[in-house]
């Protein structure tokens, strides 16, 4: 199959829903990473998606609808507290997961009773949803276990033959995925992946937030997940991913001591003055830092880094969720001096 690329004119958006429509796949970009669009109602092209990234297939799909107040349409029994965060957050990078009804298939929900919903910012995917008229299957576009796309680019060096096409919205603006929460009760969230909305920023809508265990620690073997989607390895870029948290000076040590062909150092906008090794940098701030954080990623593999020191973000406000992908892309080995 040739993927075509589809600029963001309203033609071109006009021809990417026509391919959602008739059961096929498009490259889509949205304000956290770009996705894999599919009719989520549609079996068939929702099973391609699947095919296309190499996932498990229990690893349900997030569904984007244009607006919040069609979830109804697709879940059922939505706690007042969901239409509370909609309010607040929606739209922008925040899924919650619901319980679904039968309009959404199995095979979207990768075999769970309940749904991701999630209502994007971005106005070119918005526009997607309103013209196809279907509620929007989409993962991250990345090849399963690969760092997440945050340009168009990225999307065809990965999917180039195994999809319709990728329309083109320019970078990312967060650079890491939504944050997904599960509603405990009328007070109360947990957070199973921490993206853009921050613990701080659910607390001032609801009175409880929890940090699923599993953002910072590995699970243990016959230990449930609360998302399946914290089961697999992820994030990860061919090279070896190490993390340090230290300072620079016993970060530079530290590398000293264990420098080899091909290592490569990825440290803060600002560490950069007499650093001895050769590195990239992610930015100075955690919102810098998710904003380069997959892209960096992606081009320590293409200029042939074979192990690669991070220096540790903070893990507050949004750097939480820079953190999980780190330390997921590392194995959750963290060596701390
Ligand atoms: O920002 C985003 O969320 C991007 C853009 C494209 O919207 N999408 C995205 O999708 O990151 P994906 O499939 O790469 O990650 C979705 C995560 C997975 O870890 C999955 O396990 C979890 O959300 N998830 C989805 N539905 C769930 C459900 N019903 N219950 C628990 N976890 C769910
Ligand atoms: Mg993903």
């Amino acid at each position: 199959m040739e993927t075509i690329l589809l600029n963001d004119s309203n033609s071109q958006l006009e021809k990417a829903a026509e391919f959602i429509k008739n059961g096929e796949i498009v490259g889509i970009p949205t304000e956290t990473v770009y996705g894999l669009g599919a009719d989520a109602s549609n079996e068939d092209a929702v099973k391609r998606i699947f095919e296309a990234k190499g996932r498990p297939t229990d690893n349900p799909l997030i569904v984007h609808l244009s607006d919040f107040s069609y979830a109804k349409e697709y879940t059922k029994n939505i706690p007042e507290l969901a239409y509370r965060l909609a309010d607040r957050f929606c739209p922008g990078p925040l899924t919650m997961v619901l319980p679904k009804n039968e309009k959404i298939p199995m095979v979207t929900s990768g075999g769970l009773d309940t749904v991701g919903i999630r209502v994007p910012s971005h106005p070119v995917m918005k526009k997607i949803i309103e013209l196809s008229g279907c509620p929007i299957a989409a993962p991250s576009a990345n090849t399963s276990g690969y760092p997440s796309p945050t340009s168009a680019e990225h999307v065809m060096r990965d999917m180039s033959g195994k999809i319709a096409a990728v329309v083109d919205g320019g970078q990312s603006e967060f650079g890491v995925e939504s944050t997904v929460i599960a509603i405990e009760n009328e007070n109360s969230v947990r957070i199973l992946r921490p993206g853009y909305i921050t613990r701080e920023m659910l607390l001032e809508v609801c009175g409880e937030v929890i940090i699923d265990h599993a953002i910072l620690h590995e699970l243990e073997a016959g230990q449930k997940a609360s998302s399946p989607g914290m089961k697999y390895k992820h994030y990860s870029p061919k090279a070896d991913i190490i993390m340090v948290e230290s300072s620079i000076d016993d970060f530079i040590s530290y590398v000293g001591g264990n420098i080899s062909e091909g290592t490569y150092c990825l440290i803060f906008d600002g560490d950069e003055k007499n650093f001895p090794y050769k590195f990239l940098t992610y930015g100075r701030d955690s919102v810098q830092q998710a904003h380069w954080i997959f892209q960096r990623l992606r081009e320590l593999d293409d200029i042939g880094a074979k192990k690669v020191y991070v220096r540790a973000p903070s893990a507050e406000g949004v750097g939480l969720a820079v953190y999980n992908r780190l330390i997921r892309a590392a194995g959750f080995e963290v060596i701390r001096i």
